[in-house]
């Protein structure tokens, strides 16, 4: 870049940063507006893959020990891009995804527990672009479990509901599970 230029860049955005801003704290209450409530049930599967090449789950952090082999030790925290997809094959269609954290939580390996702080989003269909949000404790070894939605954005916009979570497959070696999802969400 022209040394003249860049000063008139600098100029402009110092001239920007510069500009009068009229900063003003806001509140206001009123009577909430009665909007009929939806009720909306979801169904697919969540690929959480921990193996190969391309993890969907990363382990991020865990406890500095090496008495606890299992690939989730307690402690353990892992990052999630894991896809939703229609069925439990690993070919079936991608809906969606499930980004966010969760973390082991039981010191109790025959309790194998996480909780979960994630977000799904969909990336097709009529709640493309919507997602929700579950932050829960998750029983894994239950066969039939529940986790709570706390919230939305878009079309999910202030949901809360649950899901029942079913395990399709799970490898305890390599910790990669198939997860049927049973979504009910409460949304406007
Ligand atoms: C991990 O634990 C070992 C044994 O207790 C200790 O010697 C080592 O300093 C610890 N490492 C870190 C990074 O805390
Ligand atoms: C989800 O609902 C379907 C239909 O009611 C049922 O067949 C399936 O077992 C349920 N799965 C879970 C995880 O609740
Ligand atoms: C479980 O995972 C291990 C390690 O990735 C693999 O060697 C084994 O074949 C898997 N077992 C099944 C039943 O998929």
């Amino acid at each position: 870049m022209e040394r003249s230029t860049a000063i008139i860049g600098l100029a402009l955005i110092l001239y920007i940063a510069a500009a009068p801003v009229h900063s003003e704290y806001y509140s206001k209450s009123k009577p909430a507006v009665h909007m009929e409530e939806k009720v909306t049930h979801l169904h697919f599967f969540l690929h959480d893959i921990l193996s190969g090449k391309n993890p969907s789950a990363v382990m991020i952090a865990r406890p500095n020990r090496t008495d606890d082999k299992s690939p989730t030790p307690f402690g353990s925290v892992f990052a999630t891009d894991d896809p939703l997809r229609t069925g439990p094959e690993p070919t079936s269609e991608i809906i969606g995804n499930a980004q966010g954290l969760y973390l082991s939580s039981s010191q109790d390996v025959t309790q194998f527990t996480i909780v979960m702080y994630i977000d799904f989003a969909f990336t097709t269909g009529k709640f493309k672009g919507s997602s929700f949000g579950v932050f829960s404790r998750n029983p894994v070894v239950e066969p039939h479990r529940e986790v709570a939605v706390v919230g939305g954005r878009g079309k999910f916009r202030l949901a809360r509901g649950f899901v029942e979570v079913k395990t399709a497959h799970f490898n305890g070696t390599s910790g990669d599970a198939i997860l049927e999802y049973n979504v009910t969400l409460f949304h406007y």
